[in-house]
């Protein structure tokens, strides 16, 4: 880690409270970024804002409604000067089955994972704009963009467009200055997987598929985030990034297993 890496840049980080966003705000600021931080939880984000200070602006906002992304962007331009940078990382889901999913239970999942990015990218990408010196985005999918899931057809259609949409914003930025790319995570030892990870037999399932045998930790993700918004990754725009420990690998049939 560069303790100089952003250094003069400001970073939105949007599901800042928690996980992986909460490592992307923490490592930014670590490594000399001023980051606003919004999410749904203000509480955590107030916590945030007692331990970090003045480099970290909390703004509790929904990333589903378009005028709270704005003005909460807005408030960092003022407060900071600019945006540099942005990683659009907040997301949910609601489970079900096709033939019994609720449609709104869709359409809380879609809007979230999607729209949400959609929006956020486009408020984003016009700040970077006004300032004119370009930027960077990051926006969060999931291996579920490329590895479907029982019962949670609205996520992973919801991220596959998340792939998608930040390949598209890419191609319509570049000429701006404006790099966009996704990072797609397996499995990441967040509240958003807790439940699951505490129930041994479903962690067994989980780590039976991972080739590294272990969730990844918020910070794992985190680095790769940052380093595609560095000036590391300059030429890299439209990429999509798996940090899975292999799980993408994972699914021809290990008859190493019979042996022992
Ligand atoms: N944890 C995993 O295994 C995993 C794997 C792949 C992808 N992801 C993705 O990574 C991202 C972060 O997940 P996490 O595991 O850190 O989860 P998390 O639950 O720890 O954090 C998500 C944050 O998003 C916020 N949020 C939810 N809805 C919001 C809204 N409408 N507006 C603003 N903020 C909102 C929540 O309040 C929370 O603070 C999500 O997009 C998730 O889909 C997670």
């Amino acid at each position: 880690m560069s303790e100089n890496r952003f250094a003069g840049k400001t970073a939105a980080v949007t599901g800042a409270a928690s996980g992986i966003g909460e490592a992307i705000a923490i490592r930014l600021m670590a490594e000399g970024a001023n980051v606003v931080g919004i999410d749904l939880a203000g509480e955590a984000l107030g916590a945030m804002a007692t331990e970090f200070g003045k480099s970290f602006l909390p703004v509790t906002a929904d990333v589903t409604k378009e005028d709270e992304i704005a003005a909460a962007l807005d408030a960092a331009v003022t407060r900071f000067g600019a945006l540099d940078l942005a990683f659009n990382v907040a997301g949910a889901s609601r489970v079900g089955a096709i033939v019994d999913l609720d449609e709104a239970d869709w359409d809380f999942t879609v809007d979230l994972v999607q729209k949400g990015v959609f929006l956020c990218t486009k408020h984003e990408a016009r700040r970077m704009n006004a300032g004119g010196r370009g930027g960077a985005i990051v926006n969060v999918s999931s291996l579920n963009a490329r590895v479907p899931m029982p019962g949670g057809s609205p996520y992973a259609t919801g991220k596959a467009g998340v792939e998608m949409f930040s390949k598209n914003a890419a191609l319509e930025l570049a000429s701006s200055g404006i790099r966009v790319n996704s990072v797609l995570p397996g499995l990441v030892d967040t509240p958003l997987v807790a439940p699951v990870l505490a129930y041994e037999p479903a962690q067994a399932m989980f780590l039976d598929r991972i080739p590294m045998a272990r969730a990844a930790t918020p910070d794992e993700v985190a680095g790769p985030c940052l380093y595609l918004a560095s000036d590391d990754a300059s030429y890299i725009t439209g990429a999509s990034l798996i940090v899975d420990g292999g799980w993408e690998l994972s699914n021809f049939p290990n008859f190493s297993k019979l042996a022992g």
